[in-house]
This record gives structure tokens, sequence and C-alpha cells, in this order.
């Protein structure tokens, strides 16, 4: 995600990492609360299995110099027994540890995928134009893969590990400390190594995951794309281009595999080397009776519990990089505060139709205004036809009205509420928009078209799809209403989508009606039934109409003619005409355009 599509401003970093990482756990634990009980028991389970796992080596001890040597038959006995009893309770508490955090991980990374949807859903339509589809949907997909690893095993093997390692050492100066010392020699070494690794493996990890992400890029755009992609015969190049970033994230990988190859026989290569120091200089102190056979034994078998939490906290050390590097990521979709939004008091809007627009200023970016002070009054009942060249403002004012965007100075009213003062709710559900390109959800053409009002009746769909026109090609459906739309081959034309986002809008009745070139996918016939089906449409509701046939912008009552984000001509279509202005010159163009086509 590019910075200022996520609009965020930048901030100087002054927090320690540590101090940055003690910020994510807090924003982490906030969903983990719900479920705290659960989390609890498996961290209390996972320190109990933890320190149980410590006694191990010590009944090696226990069992060689206080039974064995002795030959105490007895002493050995509950020597064995206490160590089985242990090494039951260490197990039951792995599996519970596993189940109890494995459980309540499962839940945090759901609610916080729940919590992103619905985060995401809140965003105002200028947000998706600023995103990359494909970068958020690996919000919700990747990046909480990345954290799952975290939740479920990371959290509490990073806290067992450590304390493995301080228990292991802290047992181990205890059970003989001249051995501890001398065998802790290797330990500079062992940080040194775990340093190099660190360095490098992160680096790889950061250059990872740029990579996934163009590689993701890539496929996705080619994905939605394909019909450009194959019509241009770009293929060849955009396989090139994807077997470059995929070899780049590749080679990324390639460089954890590396690190890996390295730094785990280092790291095992001196745990064996303080096996060496335990059986040279252990049985040098052992032969001048200076140590206990079975403390030896337990030394080497506290080394291993000492070396193996420093291999896991390294390999953690990835899981780690990955999870927060995720969790920031998502962290910062959760941050992004919707530009519009409904303010504390806002009131519901009874909506009769009266549209004003005063001296309303609006920019897509700071530095480009597209409308510059628009003023334009539409009362209850009327059409406004927005005519203009490709890019003059029509959709802008259509995006402004449906308060997808808010006017950067100047205001919009309906009824003399100011939008900003009104629910968006209210507004919405009395306004309905047919956009050029009709969007079809997954499920039958009824459900399509009850979008808006779900409860509908069968009767009422099918009057809808009747009065717009789509009632014949709907009926030669397999399944008629009920034909599922996004299965089975099934794909409507362009044209016939548009047909459904007609029907959609007439069935919620709306007071206020929008059509952004609706019929220009259409064909000339099914453009004329709309035609005679816009009379009833638009009767008795405010209507903003872009379109380019003439008859439809004939019939508005207030023809609004746009140019460069301003109004230069208004009035009927006889007073354009007379005006001999640049309407007149539109109107002569399409009449001549017309005339040809006829
Ligand atoms: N989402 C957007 N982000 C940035 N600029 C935009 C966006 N949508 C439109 N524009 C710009 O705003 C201007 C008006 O666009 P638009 O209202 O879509 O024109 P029309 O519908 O009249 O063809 C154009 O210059 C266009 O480049
Ligand atoms: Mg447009």
């Amino acid at each position: 995600m590019s910075r200022h599509g996520m609009n965020s401003v930048e901030v100087p970093e002054t927090r320690t990492p540590f101090a940055r990482n003690l910020r994510r756990m807090r924003r982490l634990l906030v969903y983990v609360r719900p479920h705290a009980w659960r989390a609890v028991v498996g961290l209390v389970a996972m320190l109990v299995a933890t320190l149980t796992g410590l006694a191990g080596p010590y009944f090696a001890k226990l069992a060689i110099d206080r039974g064995i040597i002795p030959h105490q038959i007895a002493t050995l006995a509950w020597i064995v027994a206490a160590f089985l009893g242990v090494q039951v309770v260490t197990i039951v508490a792995q599996s519970v540890q596993t189940y109890f955090v494995g459980w309540a991980g499962e839940r945090v990374l759901t609610d916080l995928r729940t919590d992103l949807f619905a985060h995401l859903q809140r965003l105002e339509l200028g947000f998706y134009e600023r995103s990359r589809a494909g970068v958020l949907i690996s919000r919700l997909t990747n990046d909480v893969e990345a954290l799952q690893q975290l939740v479920t095993d990371g959290l509490t093997s990073t806290i067992g590990s450590t304390i493995a390692l301080l228990g292991s050492a802290g047992i181990l100066l205890a059970l003989d400390w001249r051995l501890a010392l001398a065998t802790i020699a290797v330990f500079p070494l062992m940080s040194l190594s775990t340093l190099l690794f660190r360095r490098s493996s992160a680096k790889a990890y950061r250059a990872m995951r740029t990579k996934l992400g163009l590689a993701t890029a890539a496929l996705q755009e080619d994905i939605s794309g394909v019909r450009v992609v194959q019509s241009f015969r770009r293929e060849e190049s955009n396989l090139a281009r994807f077997v470059r970033v995929n070899g780049e994230y590749r080679d990324a990988n390639q460089a954890t595999v590396i690190a890996n190859a390295w730094y785990f026989p280092v790291v095992g290569l001196l745990a064996n080397a303080g096996t060496a120091i335990v059986f040279g200089y252990g049985g040098w102190l052992f032969i001048h009776g200076q140590v206990e056979i079975g403390t030896l034994v337990a030394f080497t078998g506290y080394l291993s519990n000492f070396f193996d939490p420093v291999q896991q906290l390294s390999q953690l050390y990835n899981t780690f990089l990955a999870a927060t590097a995720a969790l920031d990521k998502i962290f910062e979709v959760l941050d992004v505060e919707p530009r519009v939004a409904d303010r504390p008091n806002a009131h519901e809007l009874d909506l009769v139709g009266d549209v004003q627009l005063q001296a309303v200023r609006f920019g897509y970016r700071s530095d480009r205004e597209v409308l510059h002070g628009l003023t334009l009054h539409a009362t209850a009942g009327q059409t406004v036809a927005l005519v203009g060249h490709t890019g003059a403002g029509k959709s802008t004012i259509v995006k402004l009205l449906a308060r997808f965007y808010d006017p950067t100075a100047g205001a919009i009213l309906i009824d003399g509420h100011d939008l900003r003062d009104v629910s968006q709710a209210s507004l919405r559900r009395q306004m309905a928009i047919v956009p050029q390109e009709g969007f079809l959800f997954n499920g039958t053409v009824r459900e399509n078209i009850a979008y808006g009002r779900p409860d509908a009746s069968l009767a009422d769909v099918q009057a809808a799809a009747h009065a717009v026109g789509a009632d014949g090609f709907i009926e030669a459906l397999p399944d008629g209403y009920e034909t599922q739309v996004q299965e089975r081959g099934v794909r409507l034309s362009i044209g016939q989508r548009q047909l459904v986002a007609f029907a959609r809008a007439l069935l919620v009745d709306p007071r206020l009606l929008i059509l952004d070139e609706a019929t220009s996918s259409v064909d000339l016939a099914t453009e004329e039934r709309i035609e005679e089906a816009l009379g009833r449409l638009l009767a008795g509701r405010t209507a903003f109409v872009v379109a380019h046939r003439l008859s439809t912008i004939r019939r508005a009552d207030v023809i609004v003619v746009l140019e460069n984000g301003g109004v230069i001509e208004q009035g009927t279509h006889d007073e354009l005409i007379a005006l001999g202005g640049r309407y007149r010159a539109l109107y002569g163009d399409w009449h001549g355009a017309a005339l040809t086509l006829a």
C-alpha cells in the first residue's frame, strides 16, 4: 500500500523497537481479552510444562548418584516413579497448552479478520479509489495468515524457550558453577552467530515480504484484467514479468535458506563443543573427586535444554518478524479513519427531494480541483440532466450527491439540510444510483434485483423488471428469476446487467434517483424501451441524469452544461437552443450523429 494511498501521516519514529513491540502486543491483547481464561489456562499449562520439563536431567543425576551408584534399589524405584510422574505432568500440560492456546489464537484471528472486514466496509468509496484491491485482499489473507503462527504457537514458545534457557543456565550454575562457566564459554560465539543470523534473515525476510506482495499484485491484476491482457497479446510479456518477480521472490527466500543452512549446524557444533567440555573438564573434575558422576550426566542433559531454546528462539525470530510486519499492516488499515462519517448528532433525513449545490468546490487531491464552485438547484420532483464532455465532472457531482465524498468548500443541501448533518444510512435508503457498469453479486437474478430490498416479493421484483423492460431476457434464462448469475456459465451481457441495475434501483422506489450514463451500454432497441419506462421511473422523484441521448436530456426540467468543473449554461432544452451557446453546439453534434445512425 502506498503511503498516501493509506494517507497515513509520516510520524518520526521515536519509539524504541522494544516499546513498539510492547505497543503491538498491547493492541493484540485487546483481541485476546474475550478469550482470556482459556489463554491464561494455556499460558499456565505452558509454564508448568516448561518447569517440569526442566526436571528431567536432575532426575537422571538423582537416579545415578542416589540410587545406582550406592545400590539403593528402593530409592531408585522412587526416583524412577517420580521421574515418570513428572513426565506425565509435562505431557498433559503440553497437550493442554496446545489446545487452549490454539483455541484462543484461532479466535483472535477470526475476530481480527472480522474487524478488518467490518472496518473496510465502513470506509468510503474514496478509500477504495485510492487503494489497490489486491493489496487490501492480501491484508485479510496473507497478513492474517502470517499472524497465525505467532498467535497460535509463537508467543508461548517464545516465553517457554526463554524460561527454559534461563532455567537451564541457573540449574547448571547451581549444579557446578565451575563446569557451568566453562561450558557457557561457548556462549559468546553462539551469540555472535545468532546476531549474524538474525541480521541476514531479517533482511531476507523484509525482501521476501516485498517480493511476495509484488508477485501477488501482478497475479491479481493479470486475473482481473485478463480480457485486456489477451486482447493485446500481453501474455508473453506478462509471463516474463511474473517470472522475474517470482524469481526475485525465490532469491529472497534463498537468502533465508542460506542463513538456515549455516546457522543451525553452527549452533549444533557449539552445543557439541559444550558437551566436549563437560566430558573433558567434567571428567577431569570427576577423576579428582570434585564432582559426582550424576552431575555430569545431568549436565549433558541441561546443555541440550540450554541450546535447544537458542535454536528455537532464532527460528521463532522469523515468525516474529513476519507477524509484526503483518500486524503493522493490519493495524495500518484498521487505523484509516473514514473520511466520510456520520457526525455524532447526525439526524435522520426524511427526503422530499429539494437538492441544492452551493458554491461546491471539490478535488480528489488537494493539488487538483475538479469542481470549482458549482451552484445548482433542483426542486423536488425535477429532473436535472448533466451534460458535458468526458472529464467535465459529471460523475464527480453524482458521487458528491451520494456523499461518497464531501465537498472541500461550499455545501450540498437536501431539503435544506447539509448532507454532512444527516445520517448516511437515511440518505442512501432514499436514493438510488444506477452507474455505468451494473454490478452483479453472486446469487440469483431475483436476489440481485432485490439487493436493496431483500424482502421484496417476487411479484414486486417482476414488476420492477417489467417496468425497465428486463423481463423479456430474464424469462428466457434457464431458471428465469432464480437463475444463478455467476454460475454454470450463465453470464449476463453488460446491457443485461444494466437492466438488472435499473430494476434494482426502481424496486427501492427512491426519492432521489441518479443515473450516471446508465443507458450507455444497452442497444438502441433496449434503450428505447427504457426510454419509455424512464417517464415512469422519473415521475414523482428528483432525478439527476447523466446521459448522451438527446431524448433523455430533452425530457429534463433543467439541463446543466458542465465544462471543466463549472456550469457554463443552464436552462430548458428550448432555452439553451435559443441561447445558441455550447449546448446548441453539442446538440448539433448529437443531432447530426442521431440522424446518421437512424
Ligand atoms: N477517483 C478519482 N481520483 C482522482 N481523480 C479523479 C477520480 N475520478 C475522476 N477524477 C478526475 O476528475 C475529473 C472529473 O471526472 P468525472 O467526474 O469522472 O468526469 P465525467 O463523469 O464528467 O466524465 C477528471 O479530470 C478525472 O480525471
Ligand atoms: Mg462519468
